[in-house]
């Protein structure tokens, strides 16, 4: 069987629509989502990302600030952005692009943005909010993943869903979003024993290991959904996702592409809550 394909950039550019309406009508009573993005430093993929973002803004009609700073940008200096950012009215969203130079701690940043302009999902109240099912910002990565799946008309409750990998800003939330969709969920890491069975038994298969190829067709149960949230550069300067496209596609009846699957989902999202974060400024 081959698989079909999630198209990630159909869905994004649905999202995307949605995101402009809402921002249509907001500007009719005389509010302008702002989504102001930090840089620090030159590292080319954050370019790339951050590029994207401010695209979408305009493709959206939000407006957006495009802030570069330079590497040697110290915590101090950067807080005060942060701040500055936080106490303007005109701005409704702050996202900080990670990761930051390895000289400025990345938890005091996160921790200076305040919950309500925190379109990314990180803070500790978002995350806690999440968590207990409270209303919050998800974090953009996973919430386009539970877009994506609920797209394929799979229904989640009950399923097995798998997520590889444990980091706070997917695996983690992926799981707890899956849960509350009312999956019943296993959360694999590096330590994990028996991987290969333990994914060969998942309905949903979320692989965010960040090593290319690193789930194979073996890994994959006949009729999965396999979302790869992998973006690995190779030697051969292309993109490559977690996930042996493949012969997980010869398993699977549903897989997203690398590239143009989650990565565009994951930017269609945070155009999503920078409305939704302009929306609750005004309440
Ligand atoms: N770096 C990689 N992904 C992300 C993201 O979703 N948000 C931020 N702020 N930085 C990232």
């Amino acid at each position: 069987m081959e698989a079909k394909l999630i198209e990630g950039k159909a869905l994004a550019a649905e999202v995307k629509r949605e995101a402009a309406q809402q921002t249509e009508a907001l500007k009719a009573k005389g509010i302008t989502p702002c989504l102001a993005v930090i840089l620090v430093g030159e590292d080319p993929a954050s370019q790339v990302y951050v590029r994207g973002k401010i695209n979408d803004c305009a493709q959206c009609g939000i407006e957006s600030r495009n802030i570069r700073l330079p590497e040697e940008t110290t915590q101090e200096e950067l807080l005060a952005r942060v701040d500055e950012l936080a106490g303007d009215p005109a701005v409704h969203g702050i996202l900080v692009q990670l990761p930051l130079p390895a000289h400025i701690d990345e938890k005091a940043i996160i921790d200076a943005i305040p919950p309500e302009k925190d379109v990314d999902g990180f803070s500790p109240v978002n995350v806690g909010r999440m968590q207990i099912g409270e209303p919050c910002y998800l974090p953009c990565t996973p919430a386009g993943c539970i877009r994506m799946i609920e797209s394929t008309g799979v229904p989640i409750p009950g399923k097995h869903a798998v997520v590889i990998g444990r980091s706070n800003i997917v695996g983690k939330p992926a799981a707890m979003l899956l849960l509350a969709k009312n999956a019943t969920v296993t959360i694999c890491h590096s330590k994990t024993q028996n991987l290969q069975a333990i994914c060969a038994s998942a309905d949903i298969l979320v692989a965010a290991v960040g090593r290319a190829g690193f789930v194979t067709g073996d890994m994959i149960k006949p009729g999965a959904v396999v979302i790869d949230v992998g973006i690995n550069r190779g030697a051969d300067g292309k993109l490559h996702g977690d996930v042996d496209f493949e012969t997980a596609a010869q398993k699977a009846a549903w897989i997203t592409p690398v590239p143009g699957g989650v990565g565009p989902m994951t930017r269609a999202m945070l155009m999503l809550n920078t409305v939704e974060a302009a929306r609750r400024a005004m309440e």
